[in-house]
């Protein structure tokens, strides 16, 4: 039977370290540091079976979320399988964005206020603006908080997110193609009443060519639905915007924010269309760790 070091040494060359140890960890139901002190620890032949399983997923490029079931994102534990895309840290800075608005908007003007996220997914974003506003001291009690996704399956893994974060009294989950589901009579009274709306949205935005040219551990296992836009990949906030735009003709109260995740060359061309769908809105770019513009952010 093979010891954790006997593992690694017929391994290392193939797989990255920390790899092999998580997954190594997650067979034993073990940390990780267990793993790293414990060299001599011998597996039972059931452990060394799934180990190898788990190793022959990740050498066919299985990104390790995956395996594992769950990513990290902004602090908390996320639940992920093939329905959902993984979160990215780059996203956090959407996130970071809202919160330091929501003081201004929430605590400020006192108003009452809705947040939307949109192609939520795992519920990664909209879980973790719940998660601080909680956290924060802000007197925040008339605010709602709604979550949408057009993929039902997404809905279940953010769900299960939202409970296993204990958020789930706070979050309202929705299937809808973008805001169809608030275009229609009943539910558009929850923009239109005089609050502040604010949407998130990390919506599929990668061109062809970019999408084309991701690793196989993206374009072999994440849903390309989560992933692929056409129109150089802004189809799906172009259609978004245009809705905005509908809802702001029919409720004259509406006032919208928006942050929406982009792909960095993607600025110019959002800008434009922003420009030409919504002239009197003010935008701002943020840029990622990688100072590169990942966040567009749109006042009405
Ligand atoms: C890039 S993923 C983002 C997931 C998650 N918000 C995150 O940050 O990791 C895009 C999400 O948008 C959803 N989606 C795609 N088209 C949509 C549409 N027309 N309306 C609503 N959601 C859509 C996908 O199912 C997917 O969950």
């Amino acid at each position: 039977m093979a010891t954790i070091s006997d593992t690694f040494n017929q391994y290392f060359n193939q797989l990255d370290r920390l790899d092999l140890e998580l997954l190594i960890a997650h067979t034993l139901k073990k940390p990780r540091e267990f793993v790293i002190s414990h060299p001599d620890y011998t597996m039972t032949k059931k452990q060394e079976t799934i180990t190898k399983h788990l190793i022959s997923r990740r050498l066919k490029h299985e990104p390790m979320a995956y395996i594992l079931g769950q990513k990290e994102f902004y602090g908390l534990n996320f639940k992920v399988n093939k329905n959902t895309l993984i979160p990215r840290p780059e996203t956090e800075i959407l996130v970071e964005s809202v919160i330091s608005n929501l003081q201004l908007v929430i605590g400020e003007n006192k108003k009452y206020t809705t947040i939307i996220d949109l192609g939520t997914g795992s519920g990664n974003i909209i879980i973790s603006i719940a998660k601080e506003i909680i956290k924060s001291k802000l007197p925040i009690t008339n605010y709602q908080l709604l979550a949408s996704d057009i993929s039902a399956k997404a809905l279940r893994v953010a769900k299960q997110n939202a409970r296993l974060n204990k958020v789930d009294k706070k979050i309202k989950f929705l299937k809808s193609d973008l805001l169809n589901v608030f275009l229609k009579n009943k539910e558009c009274s929850v923009l239109c009443a005089p609050c502040s709306v604010i949407i998130t949205a990390n919506l599929p935005y990668l061109s062809k060519k970019i999408y084309k040219s991701t690793m196989p551990d993206v374009k072999n296992y994440e849903p390309k639905s989560a992933l692929l836009s056409s129109t150089d990949g802004l189809k799906h906030y172009k259609k978004l915007l245009e809705q905005i735009k509908k809802i702001q003709n029919k409720c004259s109260m509406f006032h919208v924010m928006c942050y929406l995740e982009i792909s960095p060359e993607q600025k110019p061309k959002i800008q434009k269309i922003i420009k030409s769908i919504l002239p009197k809105s003010k935008i701002t770019f943020h840029k990622d760790l990688a100072k590169r513009w990942r966040v567009c952010q749109i006042e009405l």
